[in-house]
């Protein structure tokens, strides 16, 4: 019997992490180097012009195709290279050389550029959408995804991205649920953490750092009705609870830069939020990063009405500590005519300029501005071999197998004839998805590709679009209704295309787009074996296709080796271990659907109407957080606890048991889920507080244990303050949250506990993954 452990001590060494702007602020602590770098800023702050402090707080945008209204400088000037403190959008060893070059011989002080861009999942080797990759739970994996993008970014001239994105979101209508890591503050804390220590590998001054960004501060995936750049709405304590844990554990692990919402909370839009920027991010957790708009958001606040002109707008940015503007020549030139009216302290431009000054200084970029821009290391680390593997590796582990009637996965590769159905078979741009930086389609394997390639010799594939997610034509579907006629099986890639979510690609329906339902129907009615891989960077709500088709396979967008990686579990090479970040609703009318809810007063109940329910609809989820399948089959045995009785501050230990009881060697993800049964305040039914991956042989048992200890039992109760409340307890710990593996246990002392934010989970030990 084999141990694997979960430890909940992880968190101290993060913490070091986290005041790095600190460190070198503190007089007498100070090494001589730390010194004389901060003297060398100084110095230079005290040689600039206002102008010239407001174009480091300045961002241009050079994006090929901008994500909002790009904005020029009202008709004055226009604002050059030299005159700004960093670009969007532009990358290549040669082209940012050339910039920089322009930066540091056209300005007087010859300050360098930052160069930054949305490197999301992946740069020229894509990987898997965040949101897909959340599905590997594994935090390693997701730090090794993280660390491939900035080394490739990073050799194509780039210093910095817009990664990780750590919103929380509920409502799959949003597009950009595909950019994070889905519903679950903890699994997603955990995973922004691995994601910024990623991007940082060694750390500066090594040229394969990237500087991260946790985005959209906060709240921003509670968009009203899933509508993009809608206000959000919530209580304190949902926004402490859900949205900013992720953010908090980014700024515990190190991420250097925090990046606006275009929503507003509480009436106040995030551009202009004080008390969440200023009060929060920067005073109470002590973050000290520069702080960058979003796209135009320091503009958008007079749409938001908050303010009459450019010049206010600014002021109230830049007040609320926004330090940079992106995309926008607004700071450049209303900043200067702020200051000299007096209305901003000369003070805040400095603070702002010389944490921008610090990360140039951090980079190296004073010693050697162009250390980014190298064209050799550019060609040698773009593509390389290893990097398109773990590509590979990752569209593997993010598959979820949602369905598998009859065992009829994983397919032979030797069938007689084998029909794949569906326009997003053959579709490479889809399979990079959005926000797919430097990917090229013609570098990337489809879907049919893959199957053509793991197939036997003698095996004939034959393709038929059938139908399209973009159109209703259903022309192409009696032809694909023919093909299959006399086929041993038939897979059905259906789905999304790449722009159907992501930024701006909101949705009112989570049904199949376009003519797919009507080429299920008629596949389904030809009685032939059908396999249904699903192309989709949001759940969808597909009961008929789950009713119809007895093997469906969540692939989402997997990147550059999507085709190789579902053929390998298609095919049986690689047994699925994917478990959803999400729940899957079975209709857009149940939204938001999600594991953590309430209770209710009056629980759903069939047998009694006066109950929280639809009468048209089930309440429960199609699939439930965490879930998935496996091609063998996991047991669990009863939790047992360390002792039923604890005071606040004891820990408390959890072991199952888990087996393999089939045929072959599986990873399972294990999670434990917590309940307090009753307190001062409602709690939601249960909450993610643990998970582990194991392999296991056929056969094989192995304990997995969790620590429980008084974060992990906490609450924020009155005024938002910490307690860990007496009373009973349960756990329930299994293969997705609607596990009824459970145990209980009761807690004889309550206590308010030091720290006033709420219980950052705890991470999972690193060697727990293993
Ligand atoms: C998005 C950000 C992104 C920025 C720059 C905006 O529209 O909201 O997430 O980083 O564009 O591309």
């Amino acid at each position: 019997m084999d141990f694997v452990r979960v430890t909940t001590a992880a968190m101290l060494g993060t913490l070091i992490a986290v005041c790095w702007f600190h460190s070198t602020a503190r007089a007498g602590e100070q090494s001589g180097k730390q010194q004389e770098d901060a003297a060398f800023i100084e110095r230079l702050i005290g040689q600039m012009t206002l102008e010239e402090k407001a174009g480091q707080l300045t961002q241009l945008g050079m994006l090929v195709t901008p994500t909002g209204p790009v904005v020029d400088n009202k008709g004055q000037k226009p604002i050059g290279i030299a005159e700004v403190g960093s670009l969007l959008g532009v990358y290549g060893a040669e082209v940012t050389r050339r910039l920089q070059r322009e930066a540091i011989q056209g300005s007087r002080l010859h300050i360098p550029l930052l160069f930054s861009h949305d490197v999301i999942h992946g740069f020229r080797t894509v990987f898997p959408t965040p949101l897909a990759e959340a599905s590997a739970w594994d935090t390693d994996l997701s730090q090794r995804t993280a660390r491939a993008a900035a080394v490739e970014a990073t050799a194509s001239g780039l210093h910095w991205t817009y990664a990780p994105m750590v919103d929380i979101a509920r409502d799959p209508r949003w597009g950009r649920v595909i950019e994070g890591s889905g519903e679950d503050p903890f699994l997603g804390a955990t995973l922004a953490a691995a994601r910024v220590r990623g991007f940082h590998g060694k750390g500066f001054p090594d040229t394969s750092t990237i500087l991260s960004t946790a985005k959209h501060f906060v709240g921003y995936g509670a968009a009203e009705g899933g509508r993009d750049y809608n206000i959000s709405e919530m209580s304190q304590r949902t926004l402490e609870e859900v949205y900013l844990p992720p953010f908090r554990a980014a700024v515990e692990a190190g991420v250097d830069t925090i990046m606006a919402g275009f929503n507003e909370i509480d009436s106040t839009p995030m551009h202009a939020n004080r008390m969440l920027l200023k009060d929060k991010l920067r005073d109470e957790w002590g973050f000290q990063g520069p702080i960058i708009s979003d796209f135009n958001g320091v503009s958008e606040l007079m749409q938001h009405g908050v303010a009459s002109t450019t010049q206010e707008a600014t002021r109230r940015a830049f007040n609320a500590t926004i330090d940079i503007n992106m995309a926008s020549a607004d700071y450049a030139t209303e900043l200067p005519a702020l200051v000299r009216s007096g209305q901003l302290p000369q003070s805040l431009i400095d603070d702002a300029v010389r944490r921008v000054l610090q990360t140039k200084q951090r980079l190296g970029l004073f010693d050697d501005p162009y250390r980014y821009s190298d064209t050799t290391r550019e060609k040698a680390l773009t593509s390389m071999p290893r990097t398109r593997a773990l590509a590979r590796e990752a569209g593997q582990k993010s598959i979820v197998l949602l369905k598998n009637e009859g065992a009829l996965l994983p397919l032979p590769k030797n069938l007689r004839k084998l029909v794949v159905v569906g326009a997003l078979a053959n579709d490479a741009q889809s399979t990079l998805s959005f926000w797919s930086a430097a990917g090229r389609a013609e570098e990337s394997i489809t879907v049919l590709e893959g199957i053509k390639r793991a197939v036997a010799p003698g095996t004939h594939v034959v393709y038929v679009s059938g139908a399209s997610p973009e159109s209703l034509d259903t022309s192409g579907i009696d032809e694909a209704r023919r093909a299959v006629n006399d086929a041993d099986a038939v897979v059905a890639v259906l789905g999304e295309t790449a722009d159907m979510s992501g930024e701006a690609r909101s949705r009112a329906s989570l049904d199949l787009p376009g003519a797919q339902n009507a080429l299920v129907a008629q596949l389904h009615s030809t009685g032939k074996p059908i396999v249904v891989i699903l192309m989709n960077g949001r759940p969808l709500a597909i009961p008929t296709v789950d009713k119809q088709v007895p093997a469906i396979l969540e692939a989402w967008f997997l990147g550059s080796e999507m085709g190789h990686a579902v053929a390998d579990v298609l095919f049986g090479d690689v047994n699925p271990s994917g478990k959803l970040p999400i729940t899957f609703p079975r209709t857009v009318g149940q939204i938001p659907l999600y594991h953590a809810h309430k209770n209710t007063g009056r629980p759903p109940d069939k047998a009694n109407v006066y109950t929280s329910k639809y009468l048209d609809e089930e309440w429960t989820p199609l699939y439930p957080f965490g879930y998935g399948l496996s091609y063998t089959t996991f047991t669990y045995g009863v939790p047992k606890l360390s002792q039923r009785q604890l005071t606040f501050d004891e820990t408390l230990t959890v072991e199952v048991e888990v087996h393999n009881s089939g045929q072959r060697t599986g990873d399972e993800t294990v999670q434990l889920y917590l309940r307090q049964d009753v307190a001062t305040i409602t709690r939601p039914v249960r909450t993610l507080r643990g998970f582990s991956k194991v392999r296991l042989a056929p056969g094989e048992t192995k304990t997995v244990k969790f620590l429980l200890d008084q974060d992990d039992l906490a609450l924020l109760g009155d005024k938002l303050l910490r307690f860990v409340e007496m009373g009973t307890y349960q756990v329930f710990v299994g293969g997705n949250s609607s596990t009824d593996n459970g145990a209980s246990f009761e807690v004889m002392t309550s206590a308010q506990l030091p720290e006033r934010y709420p219980a950052i989970p705890h991470l999972p030990h690193e060697s727990a993954q293993r």
